[in-house]
């Protein structure tokens, strides 16, 4: 199966571009985060504290996390409820980096992902898809922009939404949930030594794909 890795920091435009260039070659696109939401998730909507590692890790007994491929499109589910929407929530943003952070939280969603890749041709999207979750992939890309522009386009996402978000708390927002990604312990965000870097700063979204899809079909 060949496997694509795209990691990166929150609103680098990876799941926008990953899913567009999947289209394009026939692979299906993963989005491993829908997998950490979901968890986080659970937790909110249990009122679990999301950085109570001995109780998420005591929740995992009842949480059943699904991704399946329906007409091509990722729908997640927990414990058989299509959570699609709920995930998306920017309170579930902070509560999946905070439950991210917990090594059996990490564990639990492993084996998913892995037998996911081996059975597809894939492009997966996350934060240690080419460091930890598939070190053999056959391309792996680290996308990246300077978190003001990620901070704007994940702002506008927002508005068009109807949300009433300022910039400023999108800011603060993704300046935390990078430092965390990339602070901690387990699996922590960082490009992997062979993965190659992409900076899509100052690109539109159709130029960051063209450019993802270019480096694939060098490598493949
Ligand atoms: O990609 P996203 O913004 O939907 O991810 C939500 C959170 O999940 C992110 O802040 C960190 C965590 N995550 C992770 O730790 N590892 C991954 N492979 C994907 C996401």
């Amino acid at each position: 199966m060949i496997n694509v890795a795209i990691d990166g920091p929150a609103g680098a435009g990876k799941s926008t571009v990953a899913k567009a260039a999947a289209k394009q070659l026939g692979y299906i696109y993963v989005d491993t985060g829908a997998l950490y939401r979901a968890v986080g998730v659970y937790a909110l909507r249990n009122n679990i504290s999301t950085t109570d590692a001995e109780k998420i890790g005591a929740a995992l007994d009842s949480i059943r996390v699904e991704l399946k491929f329906i007409g091509g499109v990722q729908h997640v589910f927990l414990n058989d409820d299509d959570v699609s929407e709920e995930i998306r929530l920017p309170e579930a943003s902070m509560a999946a980096s905070n439950v991210s952070a917990i090594p059996a939280v990490r564990s639990f969603l492993f084996d998913l992902q892995r037998s996911i890749a081996a059975q597809n041709n894939c492009i997966m999207d996350g934060r240690d898809i080419g460091t930890v979750v598939l070190p053999d992939a056959q391309v792996k890309i680290f996308l990246t922009a300077d978190d003001e522009e990620r901070a704007m386009r994940r702002y506008k996402e927002l508005k068009e939404k109807g949300s009433e978000v300022t910039f400023k708390e999108v800011l603060d927002d993704l300046r935390e949930r990078d430092y965390n990604d990339s602070h901690r312990e387990i699996a922590p965000l960082k490009p992997a030594e062979d993965s190659v870097l992409v900076n899509t700063t100052g690109m539109t979204l159709e130029e960051s794909t063209q450019k993802i899809i270019e480096v694939i079909k060098e490598k493949i």
